[in-house]
């Protein structure tokens, strides 16, 4: 017999009586406090939807107590004390985008020591003070959540800490710092100079306060402190992290690179092996046919290698207002629905139990061995068999030795690729290459990275 399939439907559950809403205080609403505002009150009834209950901001701490009045209205009481946000009663969960770590250390853990769950995008604040915040959340029983943190618009924190549980992460690779990552789109497609691609950065809201953060890849190695702890269950190891930024780069490495087929990112690397350890931000060689290559502007990339899953990768928005907003407000969404549920059943902060957490030992700079690209200035007249020969003679092991192209207004420059080597012996080698009699000037070494 024929049913009509809508009126054979069972019925639907009956909505749950009203919930409370999940009250929130922000502290900050610059560039991504006004994004967070905004996409609350555009999207408030899917976000309800999804989080169970309402999502309000009840109060918000900032500066400059006009310009906040201009974007959150009347209706939202204002304050320029975090601390009255960060202790309120009324207040349930604090969003802090204020940015820094000396006084938004103290505002967060306020927070925690009232009973309120945190949601945070301050990837600094959580790479130099992370362990004594989770600490501090673990004991209070709430929440510290910072999907904003790294790679904004890339749900990156849930993908380890949820879809890759099942794995043992081998490594992980990301271009994840917008500024820079525009700066070198720039440099290579348009030609631009170093500080005129920034400028452009910083105009479009990208750059740090402090852009020296982002150029000298310090921002990014907070957000790798973040993936390493995450991937591997080790704790939050910022000063460990091995950094380079992008400021000694020159175009014509830029220009070379793309000779010999690959295209230079600012690059996170965290990888476990026996030995150790790598956790390295660094300006590298990737081949111009790999995926990461075409990360462009300000996009994001991040590539895990798990052992079930195989590499997977990640990519969007690496910076920008709504595009934080959107992490800040999946946050938001997880907390509302923590109601009644105790530490132990909820996801832990670095997707690792406490008792489960192992402090690798980092590796040495010295110890990590990868391929090497060099750019040997050369007197005029000495060819690429002078640091050929003196290569072959000291056995380091050589994939590519060529002259660059197109270099008219400088000594010839003979660019070489190596197989993996110790930075170490790279290191004493690049010495002494430097006292041949036929270099012209100083030889710049990049790390490659295949990552095959
Ligand atoms: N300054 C950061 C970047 C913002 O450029 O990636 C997002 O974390």
């Amino acid at each position: 017999m024929y049913r009509d399939p809508v009126q054979s439907l069972e019925p639907l559950p009956s909505r749950p009586a009203a919930m409370r809403a999940l009250r929130v205080g922000m502290i900050g609403i610059g560039t991504v406090g006004s994004g967070t505002f905004r996409v609350l009150a555009r999207n408030q009834a899917e976000i309800a939807g999804r989080a169970g209950r309402p999502i309000e901001v009840v109060m918000v701490a900032a500066r400059n107590l006009a310009r906040a009045a201009g974007i959150v209205g009347k209706s939202v009481p204002l304050t320029d004390d975090p601390l009255r946000v960060a202790t309120h009663p009324d207040v349930d969960v604090v969003v802090e985008v204020a940015g820094g770590t000396g006084p938004a250390r103290e505002w967060v853990l306020a927070a925690i020591a009232h009973g309120k769950h945190v949601v945070t995008a301050n990837k600094a604040l959580l790479a130099v003070h992370g362990a004594e915040i989770f600490a501090a959340a673990r004991q209070h029983g709430v929440a510290v959540a910072y999907e904003g943190a790294v790679a904004v618009s890339i749900p990156i924190v849930k993908a380890l800490r949820e879809g890759l549980a099942a794995n043992r992460i081998e490594w992980v690779a990301g271009i994840i710092n917008g500024t820079t990552n525009f700066i070198l789109s720039k440099m290579r497609d348009e030609g631009l100079d170093f500080a005129a691609a920034l400028a452009q950065a910083q105009a479009l809201g990208y750059a740090e306060a402090d852009p020296a953060f982002d150029i000298e890849g310090i921002d990014a190695a907070h957000k790798l402190t973040l993936l390493a702890a995450n991937a591997f269950g080790t704790p939050v190891r910022f000063a460990d992290v091995q950094v380079e930024g992008i400021t000694a780069l020159q175009r014509m490495d830029v220009a070379c690179a793309e000779q010999l087929g690959y295209r230079i990112k600012l690059l996170g690397m965290a990888r476990r092996s026996e030995e150790g350890m790598e956790l390295r931000v660094q300006p590298a060689l990737v081949p111009a046919s790999h995926l990461m290559a075409h990360v462009n502007g300000s996009m994001n990339a991040v590539m895990v290698k798990g052992d079930a899953a195989g590499v997977t990768m990640y990519y969007g928005a690496g910076a920008g207002s709504e595009q934080t907003a959107s992490a800040v407000i999946a946050d938001l969404v997880d907390v509302a629905r923590l109601d009644g549920t105790s530490i132990t059943q909820r996801v832990p902060h670095l997707g690792f139990h406490a008792h489960a957490m192992n402090a690798l030992p980092v590796l040495p700079r010295a110890a990590v061995s990868s391929p090497h690209y060099l750019r040997v200035p050369v007197q005029t007249g000495s060819g690429i068999e002078a640091v050929a020969s003196w290569f072959a003679d000291r056995q380091l092991p050589v994939k590519q030795v060529t002259l660059a192209a197109g270099q008219p207004d400088t000594s010839p420059q003979v660019l070489v690729l190596t197989l993996p080597v110790r930075q170490a012996e790279m290191d004493l080698a690049l010495h002494a290459l430097q006292a041949h009699p036929a270099v012209a000037g100083a030889v710049t070494a990049l790390r490659v990275e295949e990552l095959a």
